[in-house]
């Protein structure tokens, strides 16, 4: 699967992102190594902390599933009525994505309907903490 097939699933996946807090809507499509992917959505409490992200969505979707073989993540984003914009993973979700996901080869495909482009774990949280996991 190339990344802009990626990126058209987390497009997809945005559409039941339930945000009527921040009305920033959120789209993951999570591709494992054997061709599957499982998409996820941001999904908002009244109680703030109680949100889940969309990358955490699919993630833990998968685990939960017995995947655990992970090759790539596309993320999209945007404010409501408004056109999407680079949605880089917060730093909860870069921890997540850590615990199950190679730090080199693992790709987080960034991006909106025209363009994308790919980042290592590494990239995005250099010196990352793994003293429990790895
Ligand atoms: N959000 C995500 O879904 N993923 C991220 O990596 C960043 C933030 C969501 C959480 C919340 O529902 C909204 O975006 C605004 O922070």
């Amino acid at each position: 699967m190339t990344d802009r097939e990626l990126l058209d699933l987390a497009i997809e996946a945005r559409k039941y992102s339930y945000a009527p807090y921040s009305e920033f809507h959120v789209g993951a499509a999570l591709l494992t190594k054997s061709g599957k992917v499982y998409k996820g959505c941001n999904i908002e409490n009244a109680s703030f902390g109680a949100t889940n992200c969309a990358e955490r969505t699919a993630i833990f979707k998968a685990v939960s599933e017995g995947e655990g073989d992970f090759e790539a993540i596309a993320i999209v984003g945007g404010k409501d009525g408004k056109e999407l914009e680079l949605c880089p993973p917060c730093g909860i979700c870069r921890q997540v994505m850590t615990e199950f996901c190679d730090l080199d080869t693992f790709r987080i495909v960034l991006g909106d309907e025209h363009e994308e482009r790919s980042y290592t774990l590494t990239e995005l949280l250099p010196l990352s903490f793994e003293g429990m996991s790895k």
